[in-house]
């Protein structure tokens, strides 16, 4: 029988930003990793205060070198919704697991956290001389200490209501920093090849945790525009593909879009902005190509499938079309014609991402998408389903106060049988989600004119 390992308490420090999405990726990184939450507490949601247990250091790091969404780990040695309280819990821990930390021939240094108040410096002082109690043993070094620990106050959520007292205190162990930095050095601002619609990085890498990309990985963007998801999959070593249907993007070619450029210069193109990052290796291929129609054999090719669909704002949802598809009354062309573009309605546009997922996606393997919703109108319902596609979490970004996007993310459970392709057309889920169709029609509706109006031209 085997033995259960013995798990260790972890303190998070989480980022007060995307707070829908740091659950969902602190759970697809531990299940990549191991470990699980400490109980139920229902403050998760929005507190930045979260108990982790884990079975090992390492697997904290390994942890917070994929995290954007939490900014520190710490081993906790105690807990208390008061002082006296903290200083009984910390008298319980095991002295033999602090004592690594704290021997004579070390140095260190305590630090105080607070979220909801600031204290002063004397405040401060005060609570340091309060843990002279811990068999400290190494002598104090500000600049360069072999450990950190740190005393972290929580005074709610409420900047209009700051209590007295903190409602929690920790103390811990400081681990190891998660990967806020990347959100500045990958910003799309300093970035080479942008276009109207590049995802900006922190939500880039939160895709890319959420899809549980990993070294050596095959990853895929149907709709790559300029690349932004592919970028944060290579920076986790995952080797990267992608297609669009608009040739200028995937050429680099065409109007450029910032402001001061009114051209793309001659190495504007994705390849180029994985090599800005060091990341070119990771670069497969990017193709011209219609999602609506895939060019794959068949087969599981990706372990993951991370991306942006077109919502009509500012892209058209576009597929190609061919002499038999074009509505009756309008004149065909010539039979010599390349195939002529018509519109690519939201709810088929998310059919076949569904179906191709299904079909090339490993077992095990994610898809991480966007789905536009109005607001005043979306249920649960309208996120659509597949018998081979669990679904793992579906948040909330706003967009403006009637529209939003949700990303969703599922996971294959099942192999791809033939009769899975028309298994929408039996489900209940089929109606209610046809009316992303009117998505555009209802974005520019708006509450009011001058919304509308105002959304429009911020994004032009
Ligand atoms: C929201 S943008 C993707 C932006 C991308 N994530 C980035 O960081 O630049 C959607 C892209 O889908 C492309 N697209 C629209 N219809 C398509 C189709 N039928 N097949 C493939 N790509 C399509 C558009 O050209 C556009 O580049």
């Amino acid at each position: 029988m085997a033995t259960p390992c013995t798990l260790n308490r972890y303190l998070l420090l989480m980022a007060q930003e995307h707070l829908e999405f740091r659950m969902p990726e602190i759970k697809s990184l531990l299940s990549l990793f191991g470990g699980q939450f400490a109980s139920t507490q229902e403050t998760y949601g929005k507190s930045p205060f979260w108990i982790l247990s884990i079975p090992s250091e390492d697997i904290a790091r390994n942890l917070m070198k994929r995290t954007v969404c939490a900014k520190a780990i710490f081993e906790l040695w105690g807990h208390g919704q008061s002082p006296e309280e903290l200083y009984s819990s910390l008298k319980n821990y095991p002295v033999e697991k602090m004592v690594p930390f704290l021997h004579s021939n070390s140095t260190y240094k305590i630090k105080i956290h607070t979220f909801n108040k600031t204290l002063t410096q004397e405040e401060k002082i005060k609570r340091i001389d309060a843990l002279e109690f811990l068999p400290f043993e190494g002598k104090v070094n500000l600049k360069k200490p072999q450990h950190v620990f740190s005393v972290l106050e929580d005074y709610g959520l409420d900047p209009n209501c700051i209590p007295e007292n903190p409602h929690n205190i920790y103390f811990g162990r400081w681990i190891a920093d998660g990967q806020r930095e990347l959100i500045e050095s990958y910003s799309v601002k300093k970035r080479h090849f942008i276009g109207n619609t590049s995802m900006d990085a922190g939500l880039s890498f939160i895709m890319a945790n959420h899809g549980k990309v990993k070294e050596n990985d095959i990853v895929f963007d149907p709709f790559v525009g300029t690349g932004g998801l592919l970028i944060a999959s290579a920076h986790f070593g995952a080797y990267v593909y992608g297609t669009d249907i608009d040739y200028n993007t995937v050429h680099g070619l065409g109007k450029a879009s910032r402001k001061n450029q009114k051209w793309r210069g001659p190495d504007e193109n994705i390849r180029a902005n994985l090599r800005q990052y060091g990341l070119e290796k990771y670069y497969l291929d990017v193709l011209v190509s219609d999602a609506s129609k895939p060019s794959w054999r068949k087969g599981t090719y990706f372990d993951a499938i991370i991306t942006d669909p077109p919502y009509g704002i500012r892209e058209s949802t576009r597929r190609t079309g061919s002499q038999k598809e074009i509505p009756k009354g309008i004149e065909k062309c010539p039979e010599s014609h390349v195939p002529v573009s018509l519109s690519y309605h939201l709810s088929d546009m998310f059919l076949d991402l569904l179906n191709f997922a299904a079909e090339t996606l490993v077992l095990g393997g994610r898809l991480v998408y966007w789905l536009p919703v109005y607001t005043p109108e979306y249920t649960e319902e309208m996120v659509p389903q597949h018998p081979c596609l669990k679904l793992i979490s579906n948040c909330e970004q706003k967009l403006s106060s009637h529209t939003s996007r949700r990303l969703i993310t599922m996971e294959k459970v099942k192999k791809f049988e033939n009769q899975d392709q028309h298994s929408h057309l039996l489900s209940d889920h089929f109606l209610p989600y046809q009316g992303h169709n009117s998505f555009r029609e209802k974005y520019f509706s708006g509450v009011t004119k001058r919304i509308a109006k105002e959304e429009k031209s911020s994004q032009e």
